[in-house]
């Protein structure tokens, strides 16, 4: 399999997915949604809707159910980056190699766009069963018992010593739980078990947490034009970070044994994916 063309067909069919799925820049509202088609039209990995995708495949999922949900939790993550970056957040300037939402359209009109991008994400059609158990997970891990709580903690922590247990709480809400939303809506739509669901969930919960120790580790050790967005954030925030806790060293070594740990999970569920598997993989060293 040569992994690298096999990353840009799908990220090709996302991007088309998503441009469907956009809302029309038209009518009184044209400012905002332009603000908000300005993010989702930036770029970035694609990284949730292409997981969700491969954990539906590895549950025998086909054809086009699935479409809908990759958009809206496309959506969900944009938002969350919209508002990540505002001035009472993490007060950043670009994002996805542009100047980010609030610096181009005001913070109003970042903050409606946000606020619009997340509901637009339920504005979606039903006609299938599995759908409210789809969207009950989709919107429990958004919301405050989720990436919303973790985005709370997080800013709360600001500024503050905190303890590691502490810091697994932030990174287990902001950022996993929208890569398990991810995972667990493919295999619900697929029609997997609850006891698979929960196996992808755990799973899940690790490549987040990996996911955000590689963030951690970019923060210090990368470029801004190579990020497409400012290095040196977490400092800037004065912000306790997996790196500030544990050395990069360390960081670096867990990341590899946390993804790990998470394809392992994936094969005892006894459902090949090689490209889902290598991807895990592949994260452990991202650049970007
Ligand atoms: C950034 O997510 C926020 C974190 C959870 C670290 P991504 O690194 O997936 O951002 P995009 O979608 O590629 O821009
Ligand atoms: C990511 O935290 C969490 C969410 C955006 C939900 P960060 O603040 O570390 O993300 P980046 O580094 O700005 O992408
Ligand atoms: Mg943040
Ligand atoms: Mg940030
Ligand atoms: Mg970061």
């Amino acid at each position: 399999m040569n992994f690298n063309l096999e990353m840009e067909k799908r990220q090709e069919k996302i991007t088309g997915i998503l441009e469907y799925y956009l809302p029309k820049e038209e009518g009184f509202q044209k400012t905002v949604l332009e603000a908000m088609n300005y993010s989702m039209r930036a770029g970035g990995k694609r990284l949730r809707p292409l997981l969700m995708l491969e954990t539906y495949r590895m549950f025998g999922g086909e054809g086009q159910i699935i479409e809908p949900f990759m958009a809206a939790m496309e959506m969900i993550h944009t938002h969350s980056l919209i508002h990540d970056d505002l001035p009472a957040l993490d007060n950043d300037e670009y994002r996805r190699g542009r100047r980010t939402t609030h610096m181009v359209y005001g913070e109003a009109m970042a903050i409606l766009a946000g606020d619009a991008l997340l509901n637009y994400a339920y504005e979606i059609e039903p006609g299938n069963p599995a759908i409210g158990k789809a969207l009950q997970i989709l919107t429990k891990k958004t919301g405050i018992y989720g990436m919303l709580g973790g985005q709370c903690v997080d800013v709360e922590a600001a500024g503050r010593e905190i303890s590691r247990e502490k810091l697994d709480f932030i990174y287990r809400l902001k950022t996993s739980a929208l890569i398990e939303a991810s995972m667990m809506v493919g295999a619900a739509l697929a029609g997997a078990s609850e006891a698979e669901i929960k196996v992808i969930e755990d799973s899940a919960r690790d490549i987040g947490l990996a996911f955000q120790i590689r963030d951690d580790i970019l923060d210090v050790t990368s470029t801004t034009d190579e990020l497409g967005k400012p290095v040196f954030s977490d400092e800037k925030n004065d912000k306790t970070t997996y790196v500030t806790i544990e050395g990069i060293e360390k960081a670096k070594s867990d990341v590899e044994e946390i993804s790990k740990r998470a394809v392992s999970a994936l094969q005892s569920l006894g459902r090949k994916n090689d490209f889902l598997e290598e991807l895990v993989l592949m994260l452990v060293n991202r650049k970007k």
